[in-house]
């Protein structure tokens, strides 16, 4: 993540300067971002000069005291919190009064890193999205002490990089990860309560759904070793919250040694090519099939994945974690979210989401079903979504 972190702010025409501990990391990073800037000027996005004066503003040290003129600092070390809170008690020594210091961490607290710099308030989080170079999002995160001045330098920072950026609170997962827990989540549950199996649980959210990857194959991408350690520390963070309870599937599946792609084989076996069947050919009739993904029907399986997602996005609306705007943005920039889950909240209507998950409540009698307060206000004050002219936006037409 480094590397292309660097290549965004030579790119952005900033002095660049590249850091770390092992030499031999150190010079594979650089040659990353030169490979990286040829890359570029090879597809026409830069010209040969353009790549060439950006690699030029990249310039590898072996020491942190090299940063003492830098305005900004974008860490990207492993996610362990002592080693993060090492390398901040060492920079708040270097860098000057006004430097802030970013953390591009995915899971770790940004108030819990920002406790050891001498200045908390001049620690934010910037999270870029894998590969940093290509992805569109970057999420600007305020830890509890964040100053207003260095959340707009990240900001800044990001859009000069070229970057739509969102801004979430701290919190687990912060916005666009922790909208996103239902998905993976919801899936085992259908899996648990053998609703559906793996292969049509993936090949609804795809064809119906419009997503690029069902749950289990994303589950797979990202390793199921990860995926559970992000559960868990979700579910510790929030103190037990039981929408984020880690699933047992999961941790079987680790257990079994099975971690997904990385070894050969997951929820899928990638020892066969391809591992799944192809999908069937699309409908021929366009309208009627972007009808269907538009409303799918909320009592199968993708409604109940979909209604959990647009359930999770409204507790993270109502508790200040970001904008309405921004959450969208953020699933369809960050995740490749076929649409806005709030957007397409609108246009099913937030009654019949809400309705769902009181059926799904009713049903089990557990708190993970709970409809969020602010898809309730919004149902009660009669904002109902695009037929009702306001739901979670505002309609003109
Ligand atoms: N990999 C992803 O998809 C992804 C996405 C978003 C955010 N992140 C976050 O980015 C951070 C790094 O992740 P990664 O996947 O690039 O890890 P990585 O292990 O691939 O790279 C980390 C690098 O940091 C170096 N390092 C170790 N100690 C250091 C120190 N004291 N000072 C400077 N460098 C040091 C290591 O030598 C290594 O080269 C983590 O916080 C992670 O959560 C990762």
């Amino acid at each position: 993540m480094g590397a292309g972190i660097a290549q965004l702010a030579a790119r952005s025409g900033a002095n660049t300067f590249l850091f770390d501990p092992i030499p031999e990391a150190l010079q594979r990073g650089a040659e990353k971002v030169r490979e990286g800037f040829e890359k570029e000027a090879d597809r026409g996005r830069l010209s040969a000069d353009e790549a060439a004066a950006g690699a030029g503003r990249l310039q590898t040290v072996d020491e942190l005291a090299a940063f003492a003129a830098c305005e900004l600092v974008i860490e990207a070390v492993p996610e362990r919190l002592e080693l993060k809170h090492e390398l901040y008690r060492q920079l708040s020594e270097i860098v000057s009064e006004k430097c802030v210091l970013a953390s591009n961490t995915s899971s770790l607290l940004v108030t819990a890193i920002a406790a050891a710099a001498s200045k908390p308030e001049r620690v934010v989080g910037m999270h870029f999205f894998n590969p940093a170079p290509v992805m569109r999002l970057l999420e600007v995160i305020a830890g509890e002490q964040s100053s207003e001045q260095a959340l707009a330098l990240a900001h800044a920072t990001g859009e000069a990089m070229g970057k739509t950026v969102i801004r979430a609170k701290d919190g687990p997962g912060f916005l666009v990860n922790r909208c996103n827990r239902p998905f993976g989540l919801e899936a085992l549950r259908l899996l648990q309560e053998r609703i559906a199996d793996i292969e049509t649980i993936d090949r609804i959210v795809r064809m119906e759904g419009g997503f690029r990857m069902g749950p289990f194959e994303l589950m797979d991408l990202v390793g199921i070793d990860t995926g559970l350690e992000i559960s868990k520390s979700f579910y510790e963070q929030s103190f037990g919250e039981p929408r984020w309870r880690p699933s047992p599937i999961t941790a079987r599946y680790v257990a079994a040694g099975r971690y997904g792609r990385k070894t050969g084989r997951g929820y899928y076996d990638y020892s066969s090519d391809p591992y799944r069947p192809p999908d069937p050919d699309p409908d021929p009739d366009p309208p009627a099939r972007a009808d269907a993904k538009m409303q799918p029907a909320l009592d199968g399986v993708l409604g109940r994945i979909l209604c959990q997602v647009i359930n999770e996005c409204a507790f993270a609306l109502g508790e200040g974690v970001g904008s309405a705007q921004d959450i969208d943005t953020g699933m369809v920039l960050g995740l490749n979210y076929p649409r806005g889950p709030l957007a397409w909240a609108d246009e099913i209507g937030l009654d019949q989401v809400l309705s769902a998950l009181d059926g799904l409540w009713e049903k089990y009698r557990e708190e993970r079903y709970r409809g969020a307060p602010e898809l309730r206000r919004l149902v009660h004050t009669g904002r109902l979504g695009r037929h009702t002219g306001a739901g979670f936006f505002e309609y003109s037409d």
